[in-house]
């Protein structure tokens, strides 16, 4: 990235002779896509282009305190704009359902929905200061976005923080149509997946999709290409534009101290001897799942550091936590072999250190994407939404990891010896060795995509020229920066 930045006469000319383009980043509240969007602006920030992040006073924290991997020069040039939004309910999430969606975030989204109007004013204003103002937003936002439609110089870009497999099959299956792409094993049932009122809010969100002018997904084509040109073949305007500019999480990490006690334990341990175990920041596991992981991990004989924390709240600044019992005398049997870190820990640093040799994980796709591109294989143990096809793409297509346990029995305890075999399987076998090969080669190869002249790098690079193409802004070329 260092070229771009440092390229003064590149810079010098754009002041001069480009159109001044703002970019409005407009995420939903969900510490997923907080963090994808996140990074976006950082990487956007390279190019010389301000950014402007929208969201709740809130979750503009959340998204600020919670950076991982980021860097901090970046960062300070990034505008965030909190909107006035509603109070909202901020429940505890329900460790005993048997469902693991995060319902417990469904007020905070309703809430977005009033954000249509505020949002509106601001793209105005915005509008009248720039020559172009380009919107990403998360497709879930898009109800809230809608009226860049009105703006004459504003138009708006959809940011996927999800798989395009995932993406393009749940499209596909809405529309009736059946996978046109054979795959190793059916596709797991959307059934349990997404509850019924999260359904009608995505619903209100489709509606408002056709708004957008393209579609910007954090994924490479040298792993989901088919998928892409599925997606791509879907678009019913036929001139909709789509970039695939991931792994957008940066290679490399200017890390923060505070978190050097856990990486420290990692600088400890022999390289690739330690299985990361994380469900990401929706998922409340039962005490009795807890129990059994735990038992599963001490008996597994492996190294693991398990980051072991409840899910969200829709506000994460609102009082106190569940801290989740481990069994009697865990922690002191397991001393020398494994750490439990309670606090928010460093997940991309922790992906890319030497010492880390599997992940266990919800396979989100933000995890997903994490993992693949530091080459780690996954133990995949999905919990709701895309995770269970995600799955299917990383263990069955992709090949970089294991199942945990089957979607189909998602509503059963996962035994401690469920968890002794799959741990020794990824961490301890010659499969393993080998899904761990095939995980470090694709790592690299993705790696390089997101470098200067990689696939993921010249379509980032395409997405910015498009941004700030010059020809239809004729109109508003008396603006245009000198
Ligand atoms: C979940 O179940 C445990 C017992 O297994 C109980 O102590 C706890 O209060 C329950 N939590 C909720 C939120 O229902």
């Amino acid at each position: 990235m260092g070229s771009l930045r440092n390229n003064q006469n590149q810079h010098e000319i754009k002041s001069t002779e480009q159109p001044h383009v703002v970019v409005i980043m407009v995420p939903l509240p969900a510490q997923g896509h907080l963090n994808q969007l996140m990074q976006l602006s950082c990487l956007i920030t390279l190019y010389d282009i301000p950014i402007y992040y929208v969201g709740s006073a809130i979750h503009n924290r959340q998204a600020k305190i919670r950076v991982n991997g980021l860097s901090p020069h970046d960062i300070a040039k990034i505008h965030f704009h909190d909107l006035p939004t509603p109070s909202f309910a901020s429940p505890p999430p329900n460790p005993n359902s048997s469902n693991k969606f995060p319902s417990q975030l469904q007020p905070a989204w309703d809430a977005t929905l009033s954000l249509r109007q505020p949002v509106a004013t601001y793209l105005r204003d915005m509008s009248s200061k720039a020559n172009r103002v380009v919107v990403i937003h998360d497709p879930m936002m898009a109800v809230v976005v809608q009226d860049v439609a009105s703006i004459p110089n504003a138009e708006s870009y959809v940011f996927n923080c999800i798989s395009a497999f995932f993406l393009s099959s749940f499209n596909l299956e809405k529309k009736g149509i059946p996978f046109p792409i054979k795959l190793p094993k059916e596709l797991p049932s959307m059934e349990g997946c997404i509850p019924d009122d999260v359904q009608s809010f995505v619903a209100l969100q489709m509606e408002q999709l056709k708004y957008r002018a393209g579609d910007i997904y954090n994924t490479c084509r040298l792993i989901e290409a088919p998928y892409l040109d599925l997606l791509a073949s879907e678009d019913e305007t036929g001139n909709r534009k789509s970039w695939a500019i991931g792994p957008i999480l940066p290679t490399k990490f200017s890390s923060p101290n505070k978190y050097i006690k856990c990486l420290e334990w990692l600088d400890k341990q022999e390289v690739k001897s330690v299985i990361y175990v994380t469900f990401g920041t929706t998922t409340s596991l039962s005490d009795e799942q807890i129990e059994q992981l735990a038992l599963g991990l001490e008996q597994s004989k492996q190294k693991f550091l398990w980051v072991l924390r409840d899910a969200d709240k829709g506000n994460v600044f609102d009082g106190e936590v569940r801290r989740a019992k481990l069994p009697e005398g865990c922690e002191e049997r397991v001393k020398g072999v494994g750490i439990v870190v309670r606090d928010w820990a460093p997940q991309p640093e922790i992906l890319a250190h030497p010492s880390t040799g599997g992940f266990m994980s919800h396979c989100g796709w933000n995890s997903c994407i994490e993992s693949i591109k530091m080459g780690v294989p996954i133990a995949a143990w999905p919990m709701h939404s895309d995770q269970p096809r995600n799955t299917v793409l990383v263990t069955d297509i992709l090949k970089i990891g294991l199942v945990v346990r089957e979607w189909t029995q998602s509503e059963e305890l996962v035994k401690a010896s469920t968890i002794v075999n799959v741990v020794k399987r990824l961490m301890a076998s010659e499969e393993g060795n080998e899904i761990r090969k095939r995980a470090e080669e694709l790592g690299a190869t993705v790696r390089q995509a997101t470098e200067e002249g990689g696939v993921s790098r010249v379509e980032l690079d395409s997405f910015v020229a498009h941004i700030t193409r010059y020809n239809d802004l004729m109109g508003y070329q008396a603006l245009v920066l000198h």
